[in-house]
């Protein structure tokens, strides 16, 4: 089309591409082996358990799998998360609940909803590049406060939020991914989660947004209690179906206060009417026959895989090379020495057959130009061990 940015709305000219997704195509060439993307082991996709219960759904109830359904999402599906969230100590009800397509769907509707052209929104630094780009996308100036092995560091917070607060223009949310983060893979404690939680009423009850879309892929460990849980008047949880079983039905649901739901409802109808019956039908009886074995399945696997990772790192890593170790997720997060720039070892990177983001992607002020993130839930074993040796051999020619 001629002229056609001058035609596309403002905040679109000057958008940029998402390096996730570019990198993503390199998945179809076989000789590069991809720590990039964040994509599950379809090895483990439920491939018979699915063919069986759509074979039951399109035997017994065509008319609901294949008609439209409520804004909300089908009753089966938010019964089945309900008892889910209640399980995790989250004291819900169905009308807490809405059914979204994916978790990304969720993060855009949150947009729509509380961000207005030059609102301030905190999040992590690093944090979930997904919600970095649905926020600005909305106008919204993003603010990164820096982590450590335990989350969002308190006291830089504090000092923000003092900041901002003689600015008035304190946050329309906080935004948080607290278990097993991507991209960093750090679990936030308890007790962060409690200070944030009474900061954010100390400064007249600041919206907290928790992504959890890896909660369930733990290894071994005692989890915190959600946020959600722990504040439910202030907390939107957001959740999805991609990480736990499969992307591809594009199921994700906000969990929230009625009224936050209800308007949720009317931005969701504006966007795609409702979510997928079919996937949802399917998904609700899923859940209730074979999640927590489906689940057990998967955190073995990747358990090994993430002891597989950090084995080679230990063994072919050159000195100076740092990176954190996970107690769940499907991510590491690697930091290179002071100086040497993430993006400039990944071209390197993709010649030696090895691709994984740069990190600097993940910090909404562009820092981070040291670090990487690492996948370690998508390739085989093998593969990973190989992927290793091909990084650590070009970090070292650097
Ligand atoms: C923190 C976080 N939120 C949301 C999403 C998006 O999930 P979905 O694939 O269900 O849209 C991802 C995907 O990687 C994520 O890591």
């Amino acid at each position: 089309m001629k002229n056609l940015k001058g035609k596309l709305a403002k905040w679109l000219q000057n958008a940029k591409r998402s390096e996730i997704r570019e990198l993503l195509k390199l998945l179809g060439d076989p000789s590069i082996i991809s720590l990039g993307g964040g994509f599950p082991d379809p090895n483990f996709f439920p491939v018979k358990e699915i063919q069986e219960i759509t074979n039951e759904i399109l035997a017994n109830k065509p008319e609901l799998a294949l008609q439209y359904c409520t804004t909300e999402g089908m009753e089966e599906l938010r019964n089945q998360l309900v008892s889910m969230c209640q399980r995790q100590g989250m004291q819900i009800s169905k009308e807490n609940v809405i059914v979204t397509s994916g978790g990304q769907a969720g993060l855009d509707l949150l947009g729509k909803m509380f961000i207005d052209v030059g609102d301030t929104i905190i999040c992590e630094l690093p944090s979930y590049l997904g919600a970095i780009q649905a926020f600005k996308m909305f106008g919204a100036n993003l603010i990164g406060i820096k982590m450590d092995k335990d989350g969002m560091i308190v006291s830089e917070l504090r000092s923000k939020l003092e900041d901002l607060r003689t600015e008035n223009r304190l946050p329309k949310f906080i935004y948080l991914v607290p278990d097993f983060q991507n991209p960093s893979g750090v679990t936030m404690s308890l007790e962060r989660r409690e200070e944030i939680i009474s900061l954010s009423r100390e400064f007249g009850e600041i919206s907290i947004v928790e992504d959890s879309p890896y909660r369930e892929i733990s290894f071994g460990i005692e989890m915190p209690p959600t946020m959600f849980s722990l504040a439910p008047d202030i907390v939107i949880n957001l959740g999805t179906l991609s990480k736990i079983v499969l992307p591809g039905f594009r199921i994700g649901w906000m969990i929230a206060g009625e009224d936050i739901i209800k308007a949720a409802v009317m931005v969701k109808q504006s966007t795609d009417l409702c979510t997928s019956p079919f996937t949802q039908l399917i998904t609700a009886k899923f859940i209730e026959k074979y999640l927590p074995f489906h689940l057990s399945k998967l955190r073995e696997v990747y358990q090994e895989k993430r002891d597989c990772i950090m084995d080679e790192m230990i063994l072919q890593m050159p000195k100076g090379v740092s990176w954190n170790n996970p107690d769940g997720g499907l991510f590491t997060f690697v930091y290179l020495p002071d100086g040497m720039d993430a993006a400039e070892v990944l071209k390197k990177a993709i010649k030696n057959g090895v691709a994984f983001v740069p990190g600097s992607a993940f910090h909404c002020d562009g820092s981070g130009k040291n670090t990487m993130r690492i996948n370690f839930s998508f390739s085989s074993q093998k593969n990973l061990g190989l992927a290793i040796e091909r990084l650590a051999k070009t970090i070292n020619e650097f």
